[in-house]
C-alpha cells in the first residue's frame, strides 16, 4: 500500500489578520500524515490576480466569508482527490486546475484551489518526514537553498492604512546583514526606533494592516526623510547598512490609462510624471526597489520606467504580474521590470507559483517570495522563500503573530541548515 495516497480533504473558514473571513485545509493521507495550510487574502488586489470566491452574502461576514468555496472543497475538491498520490504534486494541482475549468479558477475559487494544493505539500512532506523547505526544493528542482533578504514594511499608506498617504508602503532592507538572525535583530530595532520617533514627532503610532506605522503625510518626501532619521537613530548607515524599498501600489491611484491622482498630495499626474517622481525618490533617498510604480496596463511606461531606472534600483512587478505566466512573458518580452512579487494566492497552485519563480530565474529577474496585508498564522512562504532560493522575501512588518511567525519560521530554518544569507549575493544580485 501507497501511505502517501489522499484519504482525506476537508476545508473550514477560519479568520485572518483582519478579522476577515478565510479558508483552511486538512489534507490526510493513508499513513496517517497530515497537511494543513491557510490562504492570505490581498486588498490592493491586482485585477489579473487568480479569483478569490466570497459568498457576498452581506449580512454575513460584511460579504467576506467563503463558505461556497469551503463548501467546493468538501465535495467536489475531496472526491477528486481521493486515492490520488500526494507526492505527485505537479498532478495534483494540475487535476485542481482542469477541476475548475477556468482561467482564473473562478468556479471553484482559488482559495479554495490553493488551501489544498498547500496542504497536499505540507502532507508529502510529512509522509517523507521532510521539512516542507526541502520538499519544495525537490519539487521546484532547487539545487542550493538559501535564506531570503527580507524587506520590512515601516510606513504605510493606501488600502493598508485608510489611504492616509498616497504611497502605499516605505519598508527597510537589511542590506549588510550577514545572516537572519542579524537581519532580525536590525529590523527589531528599526521598528522599535520607528515607534519611539513617531511618539517624540507626536505622530500616529497606531498600527497599519501589515503592522507598520501609518504618519498621513501629504508628501512622499516627508515619509522618506522620516525612514532615514529612523535609520540614523538605529545606527545604521543609510545607503549603506539600510536601504528603503517602496511599494506604490500605483493600480489604486490610477484614474486613467496613463493618468494617476494623488489625493494627498492633491496632484493629478501623467505616466511621465510618476516616472519623474520615481528618479526623484531614487536620487534624493536610499531607494533600492520600487514596487508598482505605475498601473497595471500602463506598459509603455513600464518599459521606460525600467530603461530610466532598472540599472540604478530593481523594479519590481506585483499588480503588473500577478505571479502569472503570461503576463511575467510579456513583462520579460517588454523589459517592464527586474523583479517580480510572489504571492501564492495570486497564481492558485504551489507547482504554477513554482514555475513562475523558474520563469524569472532563467530570464535573469529577481524574484521576492511576499505575505498580504491579510495573513494567517500560516508560515508556508517562510519555506517557500528558502526551498526556491529566492532570494528575497515581504513579510510586512515586525508585529503582530501573522508576521512574525514568518520570521520565526525563518529563524529555526537557518538554525537547521545554516543555510547561507541571500543579502548581499543574492540572485537579486543588486544590493
Ligand atoms: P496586498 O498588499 O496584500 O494588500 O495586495 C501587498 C502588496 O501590495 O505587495
Ligand atoms: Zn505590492
Amino acid at each position: 500500500m501507497n501511505g502517501a495516497i489522499i484519504k482525506k480533504v476537508r476545508a473550514r473558514q477560519i479568520f485572518d489578520s483582519r478579522g476577515r473571513p478565510t479558508i483552511e485545509a486538512t489534507v490526510k493521507l493513508a499513513d496517517g500524515s497530515l497537511g494543513r495550510a491557510a490562504v492570505p487574502a490581498g486588498a490592493s488586489t491586482g485585477s489579473f490576480e487568480a479569483f478569490e470566491r466570497r459568498d457576498n452574502v452581506e449580512d454575513l461576514f460584511e460579504g467576506f466569508g467563503v463558505l461556497g468555496a469551503v463548501e467546493n472543497v468538501n465535495t467536489e475538491i475531496a472526491s477528486e482527490l481521493s486515492e490520488k498520490d500526494a507526492l505527485n504534486q505537479r498532478e495534483i494541482d494540475a487535476l485542481l486546475c482542469e477541476l475548475d475549468g477556468t482561467e482564473r479558477l473562478e468556479r471553484l475559487g482559488a482559495n479554495a484551489v490553493l488551501g489544498v494544493s498547500m496542504a497536499v505539500a505540507r502532507a508529502a512532506a510529512n509522509f517523507l518526514k521532510m521539512p516542507l523547505y526541502r520538499w519544495i526544493a525537490e519539487v521546484s528542482d532547487t539545487p542550493e537553498i538559501s535564506m531570503p533578504l527580507p524587506m520590512v514594511n515601516i510606513l504605510s499608506g493606501g488600502l493598508h492604512a485608510g489611504k492616509g498617504m498616497d504611497v502605499q508602503d516605505f519598508l527597510f532592507i537589511p542590506a549588510r546583514s550577514r545572516s537572519m538572525q542579524e537581519a532580525v535583530r536590525q529590523i527589531a530595532r528599526v521598528r522599535a526606533i520607528a515607534d519611539k520617533l513617531a511618539e517624540e514627532k507626536k505622530l500616529s503610532t497606531l498600527l497599519a494592516d501589515e503592522g507598520g506605522l501609518s504618519p498621513g503625510f501629504e508628501t512622499t518626501r516627508e515619509a522618506l526623510k522620516l525612514m532615514v532619521e529612523i535609520f540614523e537613530r538605529a545606527g545604521l548607515k543609510p545607503s549603506k547598512d539600510a536601504l528603503i524599498a517602496i511599494d506604490v501600489a500605483a493600480a489604486t491611484l490610477q484614474t486613467g490609462a496613463h493618468e494617476y491622482f494623488l489625493s494627498r498630495a492633491n496632484r493629478k499626474v501623467s505616466s511621465l510624471e510618476m516616472i519623474g517622481l520615481m528618479q526623484n525618490w531614487a536620487a534624493e533617498f536610499p531607494v533600492a526597489s520600487i514596487e508598482d510604480a505605475l498601473g497595471e496596463e500602463d506598459w509603455t511606461h513600464w518599459k521606460i520606467l525600467n530603461e530610466k531606472l532598472g540599472r540604478q534600483i530593481q523594479i519590481v512587478g506585483d499588480d503588473l504580474f500577478a505571479t502569472n505566466p503570461n503576463r511575467l512573458q510579456k513583462g520579460i518580452n517588454e523589459r517592464a521590470a527586474t523583479a517580480v512579487l510572489i504571492k501564492l494566492n495570486q497564481n492558485g497552485t504551489l507547482t504554477g507559483t513554482l514555475d513562475v519563480i523558474k520563469m524569472a530565474r532563467k530570464n535573469g529577474l529577481a524574484t521576492i517570495v511576499s505575505a498580504r496585508s491579510g495573513e494567517t498564522e500560516d508560515d508556508f512562504i517562510a519555506d517557500l522563500a528558502v526551498g526556491t532560493n529566492a532570494g528575497q522575501i515581504k513579510i510586512g512588518s515586525f508585529r503582530g503573530s501573522e508576521r512574525l511567525s514568518k520570521y520565526n519560521q525563518l529563524l529555526r530554518i537557518e538554525e537547521e541548515t545554516g543555510a547561507p544569507f541571500a543579502g548581499t549575493k543574492s540572485p537579486a544580485g543588486r544590493f
